[in-house]
């Protein structure tokens, strides 16, 4: 029985300070390491002994794998770039919409800030939600490794279930993705048991419209076989054709019989199936609209610095920490600066609650699921049951214990918490709490749907969400009581 709240694995811990560094490093460890990006799916992994690397390699701190660059005639994506950063990019959102909306669709509010592109990319699920979306905008990988430089269409990179192109001593260092031709539109769309889960099944189209005819079109699917996998016979029948509502059913149909879904906890095959021909027909009717309506998006270059997210600290960069080792970081929490010697395994959460005795931070399911353990972290929510405390040397945490303000009065949000009766089990509010503190800060009027879009990757199981939500409300600036 694998227990969430540690990691029992002991690994060496390296933070290379450039790319070319962290090639060397890691072909010096010859597959018996693991690159380490937002850590959403390796430290999970982790815990759950599905993988025991000699070594973990944090590739976080080069800021140069990071961002979103606009060219003439593509963009530039770092793989460090996180889910949210890449949701926000201009560029994004102006011409590559099925990017944007799977981006949009992707887990909780703290997956999609610590999570990255190139994490889900090499993760090799084929239940990512970006993946199908890159595939469909014809995404090329630029793949680093002690043999130089080499591109890849996302297609050929799946290889299978956590299955990548990758070779040995490679690495992700950009994904491009060409400006859309006039006549273009995509879409995509996700079909999943709760909002922040991955997806019972997925679909992105990118598609060419010239007239009233598709000229050209990928049309592609998540969670439906080995791999993300791209409908050919269904993009045959497209091409060349005057779109109709019943073109699009005739391709849903060929398309439900390409995949290769399977039952598992998520959903059964034949729903799969089933879903696949309604999804095509609503993927593809978006697409076309919008193919009609785009307009040329003058003004949504990206600059680099433009969309950076704030994931990379300045910090110090720990070259080396062996195994039972410990290193030395400096964090302030709550104001408060400390500092604490940590081995390479020991997790932020811990080390708030038991080493600092901020317990106010709570374990809930240890794996990224419940919300539970969220502490601002330079300001961002963080999950701190999948943080190694080791990579935050240099950072600022505020946990619920820091809302509390110097003369020992409660913030307005807790305030509102217990005036609205929105103080539930206890054991997930300051979750819920952090997560509300970072929503106003970032957006002083959010609306309802804002509300429980920011907060749905904080479960609560006893009561529900309408008197949070009313407390979150009461605190807006335009509702303020
Ligand atoms: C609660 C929860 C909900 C989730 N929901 C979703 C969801 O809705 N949709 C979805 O698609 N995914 C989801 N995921 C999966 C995960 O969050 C994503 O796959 C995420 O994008 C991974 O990025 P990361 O930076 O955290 O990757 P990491 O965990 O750091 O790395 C993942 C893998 O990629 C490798 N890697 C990372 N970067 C590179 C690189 N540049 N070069 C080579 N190898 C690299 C790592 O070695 C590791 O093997 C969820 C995960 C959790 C825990
Ligand atoms: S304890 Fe961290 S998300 Fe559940
Ligand atoms: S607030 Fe904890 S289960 Fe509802």
């Amino acid at each position: 029985m694998t227990n969430s709240h540690i990691l029992v694995h002991e690994f060496e811990y390296r933070e290379p300070a450039s790319l070319d560094e962290a090639i060397s490093v890691l072909s010096e460890y010859g597959g018996r390491a693991k690159i380490l990006a937002g850590g959403t799916n390796l430290i999970t992994w982790m815990k759950m002994e599905q993988v025991a690397p000699e070594c973990v390699i944090n590739i976080g701190k080069l800021s140069e794998l990071e961002g979103v660059s606009s060219q003439d005639d593509q963009i530039t994506v770092g793989p460090l770039t996180t889910i949210k950063s890449l949701l926000n990019a201009p560029s994004v959102q102006a011409e590559h919409t099925a990017l944007a909306e799977a981006c949009a669709a992707f887990g909780s509010t703290q997956i999609q800030m610590m999570g990255t592109v190139g994490g889900n990319l090499c993760n090799g699920s084929p239940a990512s939600d970006t993946v199908p979306a890159l595939m469909a905008l014809d995404a090329q990988l630029v793949l680093v490794g002690p043999d130089g430089e080499r591109a890849l269409p996302v297609e050929e990179f799946l290889v299978g279930p956590g299955q990548t192109g990758l070779r040995r001593g490679e690495l992700l260092r950009s994904i491009l993705v060409s400006r859309p031709r006039p006549g273009s539109g995509s879409a995509f769309i996700k079909i999943s048991r709760v909002a922040a889960d991955l997806a019972k099944v997925n679909a992105a189209v990118a598609l060419v419209r010239e007239g009233d005819h598709i000229v050209d079109c990928h049309l592609t699917f998540g969670s439906v076989g080995p791999t993300v996998l791209r409908a050919r016979k269904a993009e045959t029948l497209l091409i060349d054709q005057p779109f109709s509502a019943e073109l699009a059913l005739e391709a849903g149909q060929a398309a439900s019989e390409e995949i290769s879904p399977i039952d598992d906890v998520r959903s059964t095959a034949w729903y799969r199936r089933e879903v696949v021909k309604a999804l095509t027909h609503d993927v593809l009717q978006v697409a076309w609209e919008r193919a009609g309506d785009r307009k040329k998006e003058e003004g949504s270059r990206d600059q680099r610095s433009g969309i950076k997210g704030p994931s990379i600290q300045a910090s110090r960069i720990v070259d080396y920490v062996s195994r039972s080792a410990e290193r030395e970081i400096e964090l302030t929490v709550n104001g408060v600066p400390h500092r604490l010697k940590v081995k390479p395994n020991e997790l932020l959460l811990n080390v708030l609650r038991e080493r600092l005795s901020l317990t106010g931070t709570k374990y809930g399911c240890g794996i990224g699921e419940c919300g539970a353990c969220t502490v601002l972290l330079d300001g961002r929510p963080t999950l701190a049951c999948l943080t190694l405390a080791i990579t935050v040397d240099s950072s600022n945490v505020l946990t619920v214990e820091g809302l509390e303000g110097p003369d020992g009065r409660l913030d307005r949000l807790q305030e509102a918490f217990i005036e609205h009766a929105a103080f539930q089990c206890g054991y997930c509010t300051p979750g819920i709490l952090m997560m509300s503190k970072h929503l106003l800060n970032e957006n002083p009027t959010p609306t309802e749907n804002d509300i429980r879009d920011h907060l749905k990757g904080n479960r609560c199981r006893c009561t529900g969400f309408a008197s949070i939500v009313r407390a979150v409300k009461s605190c807006t600036t335009t509702d303020n009581r």
